[in-house]
């Protein structure tokens, strides 16, 4: 940078030539012109020069530059990030998506990855790689390839885990407008989820503060991996300038910068503010930084004009500058944002104060008011969405896994994000997959989590695409990876390999390709005509009689297992499936069926299109059943009182259990749409916060009232407690003295007295080895004495694969929740995470010693994908879960380890694929307990 000629004590005044004021008006940002047109101008008149009046210069000249790469950022041949002694790889024979052409185009090439950037794309040449000595060189067999998996939304590092009151720095409660807070300041670099999340692809996030203020403050953008510095900072992906203490260097435009910005409930629960308080507080906030963002332009015209005298210093303020420059244009905004009322007030905030806003983050109802966004001010706002998770609060009640696709029918730029944890950003693929199950085109499902964040970061000159001179941010995929269960086989990060002897499943031949999805044509135009709730009811069929044809295969329930009864051999001669009164009467070939048929003369005929039959899926693990909205008590059952920690009124002292068939709510949007997704049946048992929780019940998704046929499957399954160190009870020797207490001690009198009898399960949430090794030991404790059977069953169980031999010969079964494990808490850190990290997955090893799995949910929005997480869990398992393991993962297997008593279950008919295919409807429920077919 050119130095200013010496004029910094009092000199000359310089006359403001219309070169200056061009140069004032139009901001072009080679300040040598400018001095040199200073110099011209000092010899003719004079002027009170400040004492830094070159800084100003350069300020005043920075205003309003725009954000973005250097202009020859391209011509880079080494990046910022290259780790000296990083090996260049090269990887022979990629299928490529590169994100190029809108996400459309695919490539078959090699790809160079050297100096932390993608060196070459294409066919690598002899002469090309005699320039490298020790080249690491892979053979991909035409192996999908990606760019590195981007997440717009995470609180990886500030929401660590495992969760620690130390390590809690995703929310400051100093007040509902913070824009001076950067989540880098509380940036964890010993989160576990880095590594998990590597393995599922993701290279890139978004550090965002949490939402509990309108401005939370400043995001950051990271790449997850390890570092030599072991520092935050040394994590950051082209850090603002400022961020380290460096001085803007004004012959570069500045780089982009984010912030966090929430409406509606979080901020306004958090300040006991209402709507009206939140948007007054960001008009208030904003109208402060236009004032100072207005006495900053009027001082930089007087300066680069000349005109010192009197000028004073240059008006600005530490707390303020991050939102002066959102009103510059050079802040990325995510605001979280759910509903028509909240989104409508931020886009008439926008136009006020002149901000674009880069995205409407969780963004629920965005898909209802596509028109709405399109007026926000600048460009309309990307919406970032979940796929599937919503209903849990009244924002989120009209959430539609249909947004995606309705959204960027709209024209509207679609990210999935993970909100991590909240979702597991190592499955934020999974997402994606989901939104294009339910229609998002395949080039945006694969754009939503990888080049359009990249792109609403302002980050795309260097991430998100297949690119010469990108960053060497690549993963390979063991299958296509909108697949269900698609994993890396290995991930660079700045041409780094992330995965140490990556451990690869082999996936089914027909998961290289993009799934075939089924038509939601009907049910998403449905969100958009009933405002979001579409009436979700079946409609029965009226004569029972159906004729199921054009069948692949048929599972079911025989004899505690689920097997596969029918396969069609042969694509020509696909089988037929009776159903009269709500049971099968026949399956198989026509020919097989002829009788059956003629005793259904009338039936109705339904095409499943090479599709499937198979048992009803049972969820359990969430209070499906108890509540309709998590986040409003006045929609739910509520808590037990729990006696090892509050006092139990006299009324209810007759130690009698709580039931939960007694608080049952029928008829939930989650229950129907799990209904809708093959889950006919859940058992639920009171929610508690302690020790005890009380009695489970089993009921019908699909049912309008408990006084329906059928509604109550069983009134009780099991006794269920809890025991860990998270429970707000006593200690975890406590709980476990009181359940010996119950078990031993007064056996005769006591709530569990059923146990000894070998009757119902005693079932146990409890995460951790060590407690689990204390229940085996209990458990023959209780045998020995009184010479009964415990029936125990372990939920939770994240660290059960730690015992799977000794659980094994205990006879205890193990249900799995969530099916995927997360080390959310201290007492469940020592997860199986499985492949790539691990061969075994918690699954495959209880399994494999014989213990009996079963798979649950914790949430009960996702107890609509419990199909797919038996089918991932069996993606998972190499070849050694069949489909029909699978599915009895969620069946019959959940069914025995909760009580259940043998029931002969719902069938579930699929239109183009199985239950456990990411291609399949369920078009239909058979139910012989209620005597119905429904028609989805
Ligand atoms: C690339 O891999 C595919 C799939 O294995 C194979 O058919 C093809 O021959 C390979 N091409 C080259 C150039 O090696
Ligand atoms: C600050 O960061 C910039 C950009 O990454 C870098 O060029 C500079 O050397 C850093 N300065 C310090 C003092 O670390
Ligand atoms: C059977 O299903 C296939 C799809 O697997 C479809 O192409 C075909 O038209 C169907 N046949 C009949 C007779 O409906």
């Amino acid at each position: 940078m050119d130095k200013l000629p010496s004029y910094s004590q009092a000199t000359q005044r310089p006359r403001r030539s219309k070169f200056t004021l061009l140069l004032t008006l139009c901001c072009v940002s080679i300040s040598a012109l400018v001095l040199s047109a200073f110099r011209i101008d000092l010899s003719q008149q004079s002027v009170e020069l400040p004492l830094h009046a070159e800084e100003i210069v350069q300020k005043c000249q920075q205003l309003n530059a725009k954000p973005g790469p250097p202009a020859n950022f391209h011509t880079r041949t080494q990046s910022d990030r290259f780790v000296s002694g990083t090996q260049a790889t090269l990887l022979r024979n990629a299928s490529i998506w590169t994100g190029n052409d809108a996400g459309n185009e695919v490539i078959q090439a090699d790809l160079l990855l050297d100096k932390g950037i993608i060196k070459f794309i294409g066919h690598a040449r002899q002469s090309l790689l005699d320039n490298y000595e020790d080249l690491v060189t892979l053979d991909l067999s035409g192996s999908w390839v990606t760019p590195g998996i981007v997440d717009l939304h995470s609180h990886l590092g500030v929401d660590s885990a495992p969760a620690l009151r130390g390590a809690s720095d995703t929310n400051s409660r100093k007040g509902p407008i913070l824009p001076w807070l950067r989540s880098l300041d509380g940036l964890n670099t010993h989160d576990d989820a880095y590594r998990l999340s590597i393995s599922g692809g993701v290279t890139t996030a978004n550090v965002l503060p949490g939402s509990a203020n309108a401005i939370g403050g400043q995001a950051f953008v990271i790449k997850l991996r390890p570092t030599d510095e072991r520092s935050p900072s040394s994590m950051l992906l082209e850090p603002p300038f400022t961020i380290n203490g460096s001085v803007v260097d004004p012959s570069l435009p500045p780089r982009w910068r984010q912030m966090k910005q929430a409406c509606g409930e979080n901020p306004s629960r958090v300040y006991g503010n209402t709507r009206m308080d939140n948007i007054w507080a960001f008009r208030q906030a904003y109208d402060t930084a236009r004032k100072i963002k207005e006495s900053q332009d009027n001082y930089c015209s007087k300066a680069l004009a000349g005109q010192w005298n009197e000028l004073g210093d240059f008006p600005e303020d530490l707390q303020w500058e991050a939102l002066v420059d959102v009103l510059r244009g050079r802040v990325k905004i995510h605001t979280h944002c759910y509903e028509a009322v909240d989104l409508d007030g931020l886009v008439r905030l926008t136009n006020e104060f002149q901000f674009p806003i880069a995205a409407f983050h969780h963004a629920h109802e965005t898909y209802l008011v596509p028109d709405l966004l399109k007026q926000a001010y600048g460009h309309t706002p990307a919406a970032a969405i979940f796929a599937t998770n919503a209903r849990y609060k009244r924002e989120a009640y009209r959430g539609s896994e249909f947004a995606a696709r309705i959204l960027a029918e709209n024209g509207i730029d679609v990210v999935m994000k993970s909100d991590h944890p909240v979702l597991n950003s190592r499955y934020l693929l999974f997402e994606a997959q989901q939104a294009h199950f339910y229609g998002l085109p395949t080039n945006l499902a694969l754009s939503s989590v990888i080049s359009t964040p990249a792109k609403v970061m302002g980050q795309d000159h260097r991430i998100g695409f297949i690119r010469e001179g990108y960053d060497a941010d690549v993963v390979v995929w063991d299958s296509h990876p909108l697949s269900l269960g698609a994993a890396p086989k290995q991930v660079w990060i700045d041409g780094i390999s992330q995965l140490e002897s990556p451990h690869v499943s082999t996936k089914p031949a027909t998961s290289q390709e993009a799934p075939t999805t089924p038509n939601f044509d009907k049910e998403a135009a449905d969100a958009v005509k009933y405002d979001g709730l579409p009436p979700l009811a079946p409609v029965r069929s009226k004569t029972g009689f159906i004729v199921f044809g054009n069948i692949s295969s048929v599972f079911a329930r025989s004899g505690g297992e689920i097997q596969q009864v029918y396969s069609a051999m042969d694509v020509s001669e696909r089988g037929v499936v009776v159903v009269k009164d709500g049971a099968m009467t026949c399956h198989g070939v026509k020919s097989n069926c002829l009788d059956a048929l003629a005793s259904v003369e009338d039936a109705e005929w339904i095409d499943l299109e090479g599709g499937s039959i198979s048992p009803g899926l049972t969820t359990f693990g969430s209070p499906l059943g108890l509540e309709d909205i998590q986040g409003e008590a006045s929609t739910q059952d509520g808590y037990v009182l729990d006696p090892l920690s509050q006092d139990i009124p006299d009324i209810l002292a007759g130690h009698e259990l709580i039931r939960a068939v007694d608080g049952l709510q029928f008829a939930s949007r989650d229950a129907l749409i799990a209904y809708r997704s093959g889950v006919t049946a859940a058992v639920v048992a009171p929610k508690s916060r302690g020790f005890l929780s009380g009695l489970s019940t089993v009921f019908a998704t699909g049912a309008a009232h408990k006084l329906e046929k059928g509604a109550v499957i069983q009134d009780v399954a099991a006794i269920h407690i809890a025991i860990g160190h998270g429970n707000s009870g006593p200690s975890v020797g406590t709980q476990i003295a009181a359940l010996r207490h119950e078990l031993l001690g007064h056996a005769a009198q006591s709530q569990f007295s059923s146990l000894s009898k070998g009757g119902i399960p005693l079932v146990i949430e409890v995460q951790n080895a060590d407690i689990i090794a204390s229940l085996i030991l209990l458990k023959k404790e209780f045998e020995q004495h009184t010479g009964g059977k415990l029936k125990l069953t372990l939920v939770g169980a994240a660290e059960a694969h730690l015992l799977a031999k000794e659980i094994s010969e205990a006879d205890i079964g193990v249900i799995l929740t969530p099916s995927r494990a997360f080390p959310s808490n201290w007492e469940s850190k020592r997860i199986l995470p499985g492949p790539p990290l691990t061969k075994e997955s918690a699954i495959t090893i209880l399994l494999a010693h014989g213990v009996t799995v079963g798979v649950g949910i914790e949430e009960q929005w996702s107890a609509r994908n419990t199909r797919f997480d038996v089918a991932w869990a069996a993606l998972e398992g190499d070849g050694h879960i069949s489909k029909s393991q699978a599915l009895a993962l969620s069946s019959v297997n959940l069914e025995k380890l909760l009580g259940v008593k043998a029931v002969e279950g719902d069938l579930v008919a699929t239109r183009g694929g199985n239950l456990l295919d990411l291609e399949a409807k369920v078009v239909s429920v058979i139910s012989s307990q209620r005597g119905l077919v429904d028609l989805l």
